[in-house]
């Protein structure tokens, strides 16, 4: 037998103990990055592979000019199809034709607005687009990143065969952790690994469907694959409430309003959106849009409904095409929406009194025969009576009408 000398058996315990620590150290999410649901604009939606620096940039002035940054939009973010190469050492260039002056510098001139960086790679070989991405080369790719002055981090599912979805985006959080920049860490991986149940620790957001695309009750058939109108992402999202909160969010694929629906369809989208907590990622073009678009984007008063710091996911209730959806709020008030899915008008009473909601997520409960609320109107921004009496709704087709109940106002 070998007898091992008292020192060096210390030793080596010692040794372990600080490779278990270091290993801990560098196993982590950067925390608190995300408290609220992120907000910003990708160029994926609109622009596709079609991108250049000239669009990124004309999308962060115009986020400062129209006022979106003033709102709480932050990110600007460059989807697929920016990487050219990687370089003899595997450094990743992007294409210089059209980046021809680099990334740290499209970096510093988004931070020069006060706005931060995005960019995009994939757990694979390559991107859904067809580009190099960032298989066997994370912490490289990490550490480049954190050089770039990148802010947030896509990580795509394509080409993913043979890994294994919660190994593969633990990789990368580590790889970000130890480059030694904060970056958000949104997981793309379509809800195939059912990211919610274990990545509250790995990524700050996971996106939980497939792609969506600009139509309002579609799904439009891509061969090997699908992507889906609102209404399709929206029906499969209700058992995923109780595991969206503060710094881990679900992700219900970026915004396609201004991108070719209706007025009424585009508001709906977005109410539903915030009403989810969802990020809000803008997907048009930022310096082409409408003043309907524009109005739709940039009101407060309903994106302080997603930005809620309770960071509670709305619960739905459906009956045939009426939808209700309730989202307990910071302060005691809540946000309540009736959504039309159908595309003939409706109207009919609410009676507060016959309610009685018990959010079994939130552990509260919303009831009117004690209390009154006022009801503010935020699509109208006007304040439209108390819950003390039957609220007459009258709804377009595709449309919402989205409230705030104020509790403190009313029961003074
Ligand atoms: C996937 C993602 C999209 C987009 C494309 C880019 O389909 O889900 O959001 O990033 O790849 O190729």
């Amino acid at each position: 037998m070998l007898i091992i000398p008292y020192p060096i058996r210390m030793k080596k315990l010692f040794m372990i103990v600080v490779l278990i620590n270091s290993i801990n150290v560098y196993s982590q999410k950067f925390t608190n990055l995300a408290l609220t649901s992120p907000m910003g604009w990708n160029s994926w939606n609109k622009f596709a592979c079609n991108i250049n620096e000239k669009i990124v940039r004309e999308a962060a002035d115009a986020m400062v000019a129209s006022g979106m940054k003033d709102v709480g939009y932050r990110y600007i973010i460059i989807d697929d199809c920016w990487q050219d190469k990687r370089d003899s050492l595997g450094f990743i260039h992007p294409e210089s034709a059209r980046f021809p002056s680099g990334m740290k510098a499209l970096a510093d001139y988004i931070h020069s607005k006060g706005l931060k960086f995005g960019i995009y790679s994939d757990a694979g070989y390559h991107t859904c687009g067809g580009r190099i991405a960032s298989r066997g080369h994370e912490f490289q790719d990490a550490i480049t990143y954190a050089k770039w002055g990148v802010d947030y981090l896509k990580y795509d599912w394509c080409e993913s065969d043979n890994l294994n979805g919660k190994g593969a985006y633990t990789t990368i959080r580590d790889a970000l952790y130890a480059a030694g920049r904060p970056i958000v860490l949104g997981m793309c991986e379509w809800g195939q690994n059912s990211p919610w149940r274990w990545a509250s620790n790995v990524g700050h957001l996971w996106r939980t469907t497939g792609d969506i695309t600009n139509c309002f009750d579609c799904r439009v058939n891509h061969g090997s694959w699908n992507s889906w109108g609102v209404m399709k992402i929206i029906d499969s999202q209700d058992s995923l409430r109780k595991y969206a909160g503060p710094d881990h969010w679900n992700d219900p694929d970026m915004l396609e309003v201004g991108n070719g629906m209706s007025l009424n369809e585009d508001r709906a989208h977005f109410s539903i959106w915030c009403m989810s907590a969802a990020p809000l990622i803008a997907g048009n073009d930022l310096s082409k849009m409408s003043k309907e678009t524009h109005n739709i984007l940039t009101n407060q008063e309903v994106i302080a409904i997603d930005q809620d710091s309770l960071g509670i996911q709305g619960l739905r209730q459906r009956k045939d095409s009426l939808e209700i959806w309730y989202k307990p709020l910071k302060n005691g008030d809540w946000a309540l929406c009736f959504l039309n899915r159908a595309t003939k008008p409706t109207t009919f009473d609410y009676d507060w009194k016959k309610q009685m909601i018990n959010d079994d997520v939130a552990k509260m409960e919303l009831r009117f025969d004690k209390s009154h609320y006022t009801i503010r109107d935020l699509w109208a921004k006007r304040d439209i009576g108390l819950t003390d009496k039957i609220l007459k709704v009258s709804l377009a087709g595709r449309d919402v009408l989205m409230v705030r109940l104020l509790k403190s106002a009313a029961n003074k």
